[in-house]
């Protein structure tokens, strides 16, 4: 099989731009590899498929690429990458599927509610960082008997792997969405500092770090369902 290199190369004319109006900066190769190094190690017998809510940057084609038989559920609103990321898989043979979803709304409960493994480099406001946090609350514990949801079996499978950058005079904005995770019932289970790197993106001097979260008895699925009907459904720009 060909390397993730390969591919990039193989496929780079046809790659979408990036659209900024979407906060899409492309990691570097480099940060696609350590990410997929990453997330493999917190694959076990039990996970079945990965999740990525956005996915500009290609990590689902180098983590298939990188255990074949692996498969993974792609969800993002920009329709080109979508289609990028499907021709890819087909033509290279990997398990990825696509899905067009806005994030700031809820998911289908019946399609997304039991996976155990997610990953996301959201857009990097406390809007964006609320909306994929609920999400990956919503698409990992909203299936099942009530009495289960919460059991430590359960929430111990859990794991969220999330990427969100302030520089050092930016403190303040870091401050603010532990904040956020505390609020959903989160715990920072690991942080490691400038991991991803990107082309461009001067706002986080092109860094940003990576977060590895699990839900605790505290996360508020409840609350999580009551939004599912009143999440913000704003224009585009409220992105921002
Ligand atoms: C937010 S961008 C990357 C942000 C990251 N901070 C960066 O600078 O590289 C990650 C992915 O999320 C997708 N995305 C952005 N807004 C979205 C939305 N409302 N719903 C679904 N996907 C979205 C983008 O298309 C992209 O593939």
């Amino acid at each position: 099989m060909a390397n993730f290199s390969d591919v990039l190369h193989k496929w780079q004319s046809l790659r979408p731009s990036p659209d900024r109006d979407l906060d899409q900066f492309w990691a570097t190769e480099e940060t696609v590899k350590k990410r997929v190094a990453y997330i493999g190690g917190l694959i076990n017998d039990r996970t079945e498929k990965v999740l990525f809510l956005g996915d500009d940057d290609l990590t689902s084609v180098a983590l298939c690429m990188s255990r074949s038989g692996l498969k993974a559920t792609v969800i993002d609103i920009d329709k080109r990458m979508l289609e990028f990321i499907g021709r890819i898989a087909e033509s290279e043979g990997l398990l990825i599927e696509t899905y067009y979803h806005d994030l700031r709304n809820p998911l289908p409960k019946d399609l997304f509610n039991d996976y155990d493994l997610i990953f996301y480099d959201p857009p990097y406001t406390t809007q964006g960082i609320g909306a994929w946090l609920a999400r990956s609350i919503e698409a990992s514990l909203s299936g099942g008997k009530n009495v289960d949801r919460k059991s430590l079996d359960r929430l111990s499978r859990k794991k969220y792997v999330m990427c969100y950058g302030y520089t050092d005079r930016g403190v303040e904005r870091g401050y603010a969405i532990q904040k956020i995770i505390t609020n959903f019932g989160l715990v920072i289970q690991e942080k490691r500092k400038n991991f991803n790197e990107y082309h461009e993106a001067k706002a986080i001097n092109s860094l940003s770090d990576l977060y590895l979260l699990s839900p605790t008895p505290h996360v508020n699925i409840r609350k999580i369902d009551g939004e599912r009907s009143r999440f913000y459904t704003g224009r585009r720009e409220d992105i921002k």
